[in-house]
C-alpha cells in the first residue's frame, strides 16, 4: 500500500467513519484457534471468558485482518493467585518476519500486583518491552484496553488514559509495523516459566481453573481483503491534555522500560530511544 493511498484513507477516515466495525461480536466476529474446549461464549455472543486449566490454555482470533484501527477490548483479569498464568490481548500478522502489537497481563500471588506487558514487533524484531502496574484493580471488574494503531503512531489505551506510544520513524530507517494487516488475538496460557517473579513463582494448579473475563470487542478499524482496506479506521492522535495524563502515569507507574535498559544492549539503546517518544 502506497503512501498515497494510506495518506487518502486517513483523509477519508477523517470524514467517513464507518460505524458498522465499531461493535463487534465474540460469536459473529471470532473463532477460537486453540483450546476451544475452554472457550466460552454468551448467548448473545457479547462476552466471552478464556480458561486456562490442567489441561489447556485457550485463544480466539478475530476473523478479520485489519490494517490500522482502534481495537478495544475490555478484560476480568484472573482474580486470586494468578501467578505463572499469562492473559494477553495482542495484534499480529503471520509469518517469520511479523509484525505484533502487545498487551499481556502477568498474573501474581494473591495480593500482589498484576504487570501491564507491552511490546511491539516490526518485521520479526521484539524487544521493544514497557511494563506498568495497575493504578486498580484489574481483577475486580472489567478494564477498557485499546490499540490505537495509525500509520503514524502506536498508542496502547488504558481506560481511556494512553501509557504508550511507539511512533513511525520509519524514514529513520527503523522498522514500523505499517505494510502487514494483523488480526486481534485474546488468549491465556501457562507462563510460568517467565511471568512472575521472572519465572521464580510457579502455577500453583490447586487454584485452577484460571479464568479471564472479556468483554466490549470494538473494531474500529481498516478490514483487510488480501490487497486493500475495505473500510476506515480513525486517524486521530493525542490531544496535549492526553499527553500530560501518559507522562503522569509514567511518571508512577511505569516499572520497565527497555529505553532506559542500557545494559541490556551493549550500552547503546535501540535508535528509536532518543527520539522523541510522544
Ligand atoms: C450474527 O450473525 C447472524 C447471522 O448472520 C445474525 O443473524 C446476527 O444478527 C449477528 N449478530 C450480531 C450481534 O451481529
Ligand atoms: C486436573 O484437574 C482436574 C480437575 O480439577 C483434576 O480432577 C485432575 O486430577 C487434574 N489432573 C492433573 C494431572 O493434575
Ligand atoms: C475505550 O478506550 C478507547 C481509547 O481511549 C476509547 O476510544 C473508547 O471510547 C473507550 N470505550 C469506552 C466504552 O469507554
Ligand atoms: C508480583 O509481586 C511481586 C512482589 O510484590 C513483585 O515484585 C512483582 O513485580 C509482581 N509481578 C510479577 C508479574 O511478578
Ligand atoms: C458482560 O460483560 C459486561 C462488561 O464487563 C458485564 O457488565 C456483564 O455483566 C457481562 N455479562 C455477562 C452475561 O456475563
Ligand atoms: C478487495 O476489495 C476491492 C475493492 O472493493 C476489490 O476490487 C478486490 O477485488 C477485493 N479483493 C479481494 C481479494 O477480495
Amino acid at each position: 500500500m502506497g503512501d498515497a493511498r494510506i495518506l487518502i484513507v486517513a483523509l477519508v477516515a477523517l470524514f467517513a467513519f464507518d460505524r458498522r466495525f465499531v461493535h463487534a461480536n465474540f460469536a459473529n466476529d471470532t473463532v477460537p484457534s486453540w483450546g476451544a474446549q475452554n472457550v466460552r461464549i454468551s448467548a448473545d455472543g457479547e462476552n466471552l471468558t478464556l480458561t486456562l486449566n490442567n489441561q489447556t490454555g485457550c485463544r480466539i482470533d478475530t476473523i478479520n485482518r485489519f490494517m490500522f484501527g482502534s481495537i478495544e477490548m475490555h478484560i476480568k483479569l484472573v482474580a486470586g493467585n494468578s501467578a505463572g498464568t499469562v492473559t494477553s490481548y495482542y495484534m499480529s500478522s503471520d509469518g517469520s518476519a511479523h509484525d505484533e502489537i502487545d498487551f499481556e497481563f502477568l498474573g501474581n500471588s494473591t495480593g500482589q500486583p498484576y504487570i501491564i506487558h507491552t511490546n511491539v514487533y516490526a518485521q520479526g524484531i521484539g524487544n521493544k518491552e514497557q511494563q506498568f502496574y495497575p493504578w486498580f484493580d484489574p481483577t475486580s471488574g472489567s478494564h477498557n484496553y485499546t490499540i490505537h494503531w495509525n500509520p503514524s503512531e502506536i498508542v496502547w489505551f488504558v481506560d481511556g488514559t494512553p501509557i504508550r506510544v511507539f511512533r513511525n520513524y520509519e524514514t529513520l530507517g527503523i522498522p514500523y509495523p505499517s505494510k502487514q494487516a494483523m488480526k486481534a488475538y485474546s488468549s491465556i496460557w501457562n507462563g510460568e516459566g517467565w511471568a512472575t517473579e521472572g519465572g521464580r513463582v510457579k502455577i500453583d494448579w490447586r487454584s485452577a481453573p484460571f479464568v479471564a473475563g472479556y468483554a466490549r470487542l470494538g473494531l474500529r478499524a481498516c478490514v483487510w481483503n488480501d490487497s486493500q482496506c475495505v473500510s476506515t479506521y480513525p486517524s486521530s492522535t493525542l490531544a496535549p491534555d492526553q499527553r500530560t495524563q501518559m507522562a503522569t502515569i509514567r511518571d508512577s507507574y511505569m516499572i520497565y522500560d527497555y529505553c532506559r535498559d542500557t545494559t541490556r544492549f551493549d550500552g547503546k539503546t535501540p535508535p528509536e530511544c532518543s527520539q522523541p517518544q510522544y
